[in-house]
C-alpha cells in the first residue's frame, strides 16, 4: 500500500491552544468584541478590535480562468479594505465590498470583506496582499500566492471532504483533525478544494456561532488563502436567528457565482477545462429534519441585544422546500445545457446529504434526493456525485434508475418504496475502469475533521449483506421521555444496498484527490480518484494519510 505522509504542521494542530476563550455567558450577555477574536495569519499582537484581515479564503468567480474572489473578517469594521494584486510586474489595488450580519442568538455583528479580482490571466499565478488603514499589520499586511484556472482541455487536479469542524476543542463536533484535513489539502496542492457542507458546526454551539466560525475560517486559512475552496451549505449551516433558511452567516462569509435566483449563494456552477461543477443545497430537498434544533428542557434564549424571543424546546429549523422548485429547476436547465454542450466532458456533483449511504450510526440516505435529482442525474449523465453528512467513506457501483418497494419499515417491516437505487454493474471491470457514461458514482466523503466518526456500516442480520437506512419521511421533533424535552427519529426504512462497492471501516477520515487527464481528440479522458484515510485518527488526531483505493474512470471525449 502506497503511503503519502503529509508534512508535519507547523505550530502543531494537537498543541494549538484555544485562543481568546470566553464563557459562554459573556457570549449570550453581548459584551463587546474586544478581546474575542484572533489574531490572522499565525501573526501575534495586540487582541484589539480592528480592521485585521483573518480568515482569509478564496472562491471562484464566474470563470475560474478568470476570476477569484477573496474573502476575509475582522473583528471590527475595517477602513479602506483593499487587496493588491501582483502578476508578472503589473500591480492593481481592488476594492473590497463589505457585508455583515449580526448573529441572531449572541449579537454578535460579524464584519466580512470580499474583493472581487476579474479580467485575470488564465493559467497564472498571482501574488496578493490583504489591507485596511486601521490593519494592525498594515507595514506587512497578509499575503500569499494564488493560481487561476487553464483555459480548454488540460490536466488539473481536485480535492474533496466535507465536514470539517475546527481545531478548537472547546466547541461540540470539533477536533484536531480538521487542522490535518487543511494540511492534507496543501499536501496535495489541488487547483482548488470541494468542502461538501458541514462546515464548522456553529449551531451546535448557539451562544458562540461568530466564534465558531472564526476558529473555522482562521484555519482554512492556511489552504484556502492560497487555492479556491468551493463550500456547499450543510445542515449545520442552519442557524437559529440568521435568515429565513438559517443561511445568514455563511452567506455573508462566501461569495460564490451566481445562479440567477432568489437564491444566491446557496447552489452555483463553475467549470474547470471540460468539467462542469454543479454545487447544490439538498437541505432544500432531503425530507430529514437536521439544521438547528432545540431539544429543551431549556427554552435558548438569545441575548437581550438581539430582540430575539426566546426559542422554546421542540422548535427545529426545517427548510425542506425552502426555494419551492427554484433549485431543481435551476439544476435541470443547467444539466440540460451541459449534456449538449461540446466543452462539457464530465459533470460533477456536490452536495452535503446522501441519496446513498449506508452509515449504520449516521444520518443513512434520504429519499428525497432520490425523489428530486437522482432521475436529473440520470437523464443527463451525471458522473460523480461527491458528499459528506456521514462521517466516513463509501463508494457506490455506478447507478441509473431504480427498484421499486424492496425497502422495509424499520419498525413494522411493512414493505416501503425507498427507490432503491440500481447498480449497473457489482463487480469490478475487466479492465479496471469505471464507465461512469452508464451510470452515476456517488461518494460519500464526510471524513474532514469532526471528533464524530461514523465508520460502521449496516448490514443486513439475515444476509449478511450491506444494509442502508433510509429516510423516507420527515422525523420532525417528537416528545422525549424526560418531560419538557424532544427528540427526533432516526430513519424510517431500510433496504439492502446493493449499491453500495466499498466502505472504509478503518477509520472515518480521509480527503479523495481527483486528477483529470483530458486525453486527446478522438480518445478517452480519464479522471482518476485517490481516496486517502488517517488510520488511527478515530482514536486520536493524526497528520498521517495513507492511500486507501484508487478508482479510474474513463469515457470518450464530446469533441
Ligand atoms: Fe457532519
Ligand atoms: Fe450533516
Amino acid at each position: 500500500m502506497a503511503k503519502r505522509r503529509i508534512p508535519k504542521l507547523s505550530g502543531g494542530a494537537g498543541e494549538r491552544s484555544a485562543p481568546g476563550r470566553i464563557s459562554r455567558r459573556t457570549f449570550v450577555t453581548g459584551v463587546g468584541l474586544s478581546g474575542i477574536l484572533r489574531a490572522a495569519g499565525g501573526q501575534s499582537g495586540p487582541r484589539s478590535a480592528d480592521g485585521t484581515p483573518e480568515q482569509i479564503h478564496i472562491t471562484w468567480g464566474e470563470d475560474p480562468a478568470s476570476s477569484v474572489c477573496l474573502s476575509w473578517a475582522s473583528a471590527a469594521q475595517a477602513l479602506n479594505p483593499r487587496v493588491r494584486v501582483t502578476q508578472s510586474s503589473a500591480s492593481r489595488t481592488v476594492h473590497a465590498v463589505q457585508r455583515t450580519y449580526t448573529d441572531g442568538l449572541n449579537g454578535q455583528t460579524v464584519f466580512t470583506y470580499h474583493a472581487s479580482l476579474t479580467g485575470l490571466k488564465a493559467d497564472a499565478e498571482f501574488h496578493y496582499s490583504v489591507t485596511a488603514d486601521n490593519d494592525r499589520n498594515r507595514a506587512q499586511p497578509f499575503a500569499a500566492s494564488f493560481r487561476t484556472a487553464p483555459r480548454g482541455r488540460k490536466p488539473f487536479r481536485w480535492t474533496s471532504y466535507g465536514d470539517l469542524a475546527t481545531p478548537n476543542t472547546a466547541w461540540t463536533l470539533s477536533s484536531p483533525q480538521s487542522a490535518f484535513a487543511v494540511k492534507a489539502v496543501e499536501g496535495f496542492q489541488p487547483l482548488f478544494h470541494l468542502l461538501n457542507g458541514d462546515l464548522c458546526y456553529a449551531n451546535l454551539n448557539p451562544a458562540a456561532q461568530p466564534s465558531v466560525w472564526a476558529d473555522f475560517g482562521n484555519n482554512v486559512q492556511a489552504s484556502a488563502s492560497r487555492r479556491p475552496w468551493m463550500p456547499c451549505p450543510g445542515n449545520h449551516e442552519i442557524e437559529f436567528g440568521n435568515g429565513a433558511q438559517g443561511f445568514s452567516s455563511y452567506l455573508t462569509r462566501y461569495t460564490l457565482p451566481s445562479n440567477g435566483t432568489p437564491f444566491p449563494g446557496l447552489w452555483y456552477r463553475f467549470q474547470v477545462g471540460s468539467v462542469l461543477f454543479i454545487s447544490l443545497s439538498a437541505d432544500d430537498v432531503i425530507y430529514q429534519d437536521s439544521g438547528a434544533f432545540v431539544a429543551g428542557p431549556a427554552a435558548l434564549q438569545p441575548a437581550p441585544s438581539t430582540g430575539n424571543a426566546p426559542i422554546p424546546p421542540g422548535t427545529s429549523l426545517y427548510v425542506h422546500g425552502y426555494s419551492q422548485g427554484a433549485q431543481t429547476r435551476w439544476l435541470e436547465s443547467t444539466l440540460q445545457a451541459a449534456s449538449g454542450d461540446p466543452n462539457v466532458d464530465w459533470i460533477i456533483v456536490q452536495m452535503h446529504q446522501d441519496a446513498l449511504s449506508s452509515a449504520k450510526n449516521g444520518n443513512g440516505s434520504d429519499k428525497g434526493i432520490r425523489e428530486a435529482w437522482l432521475p436529473l442525474f440520470d437523464r443527463y449523465g451525471v458522473d460523480l456525485v461527491l458528499c459528506g453528512h456521514d462521517h466516513d467513506y463509501e463508494r457506490s457501483w455506478p447507478v441509473r434508475g431504480c427498484n421499486h418497494n424492496v425497502g422495509r419499515d424499520a419498525l413494522s417491516g411493512a414493505p416501503v418504496d425507498t427507490l432503491q437505487p440500481k447498480p449497473v454493474i457489482t463487480s469490478n471491470p475487466a479492465n479496471g475502469v469505471f464507465d461512469t457514461s452508464r451510470g452515476t458514482i456517488h461518494f460519500i466523503l464526510g471524513g474532514g475533521g469532526t471528533n464524530a466518526p461514523l465508520d460502521v456500516y449496516g448490514v443486513n442480520p439475515d444476509s449478511g449483506a450491506p444494509q442502508a437506512k433510509v429516510i423516507t419521511k420527515p422525523n420532525r421533533p417528537i416528545p422525549a421521555k424526560t418531560p419538557g424535552t424532544f427528540t427526533k427519529l432516526g430513519a424510517d426504512a431500510v433496504e439492502d444496498a446493493v449499491w453500495s462497492a466499498r466502505r472504509d471501516t478503518d477509520t472515518g477520515y480521509g480527503i479523495a484527490v481527483f486528477d483529470l487527464d483530458p486525453g486527446s481528440p478522438g480518445a478517452k479522458t480519464s479522471i482518476t480518484i485517490s481516496y486517502y484515510h488517517a488510520l488511527g485518527a478515530d482514536r486520536a488526531a493524526t497528520p498521517d494519510y495513507e492511500l486507501f483505493e484508487t478508482v479510474v474512470l474513463a469515457k470518450g471525449r464530446r469533441a
